[in-house]
């Protein structure tokens, strides 16, 4: 089953402001056992549509795997061992430990998946991620579906920012001087991957919480 996914990227990969984008990771093989995984994931934890702290109702649909999920509500950004529902999140797949594994080389295992569903209306502003102990530790983020607008500023609001169409089987690193870069999805492109019956496109994002 981990043969599935390629071995360590043989290629460089681009750098778009510091964030490492190894394009075309995954053939359609990878990208379909993959989707497996993450069907089994949000039937243990079903997406569901997080609010900001300001009450907005944001335009993903979230659910995780792993130790820790992160979640937004009207209480804040946090990571939370449970489900809104309250259920214990899913055990992180195989097969997405080994893409890590292969991908950042990382000596800790990600505790979170998030797993971010996007339909072609869905976007996500400008943010960090930074509610983690340990920023030394890369993020890494998997795209499945349908391509996105993938923005990528600072380490600090404002100033310049670069975009690049994210398509499915690519994957994002944001380490080293990018860890804490401010990034975002623009927009979706609507049929632009069949990988997805009904269209859509999934983020994956592996990190080490703790
Ligand atoms: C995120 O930053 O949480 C998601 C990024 C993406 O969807 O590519
Ligand atoms: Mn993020």
């Amino acid at each position: 089953m981990q043969k599935i996914l390629p071995e360590k990227p043989e290629k460089p990969g681009l750098n778009l402001r510091g964030v490492t984008i190894y394009q075309d990771l995954l053939d359609r093989a990878a990208q379909e056992a993959l989707l497996e995984d993450v069907r089994a994931m949000v039937r243990a934890a079903p997406l569901y549509s997080p609010v900001t702290p300001s009450g907005r109702k944001m335009s993903v649909r979230m659910s995780a795997a792993g130790q820790y999920g992160w979640i937004s509500d009207r209480r804040g950004y946090r990571y939370s061992s449970h489900h809104p529902s309250g259920a214990p999140w899913p055990d992180i797949p195989q097969r997405i430990l080994g893409l890590w594994e292969r991908v950042t080389g990382y000596p800790r295992t990600p505790e979170c998946c998030l797993v971010n569903f996007y339909t072609v209306d869905a976007r996500m502003g400008l943010h960090q991620d930074r509610d983690e102990a340990d920023l030394n530790a890369p993020v890494l983020s998997l795209s499945l579906g349908d391509d996105a607008l993938f923005r990528v500023g600072n380490t600090t609001r404002g100033g310049k920012t670069e975009s690049l169409w994210l398509r499915s089987g690519d994957v994002a690193v944001l380490g080293g001087s990018a860890r804490l870069a401010y990034h975002g999805v623009d927009r979706i492109r609507a049929g632009s991957s069949d990988l997805l019956r009904d269209g859509g496109r999934i983020n994956l994002t592996l990190r080490v919480v703790t």
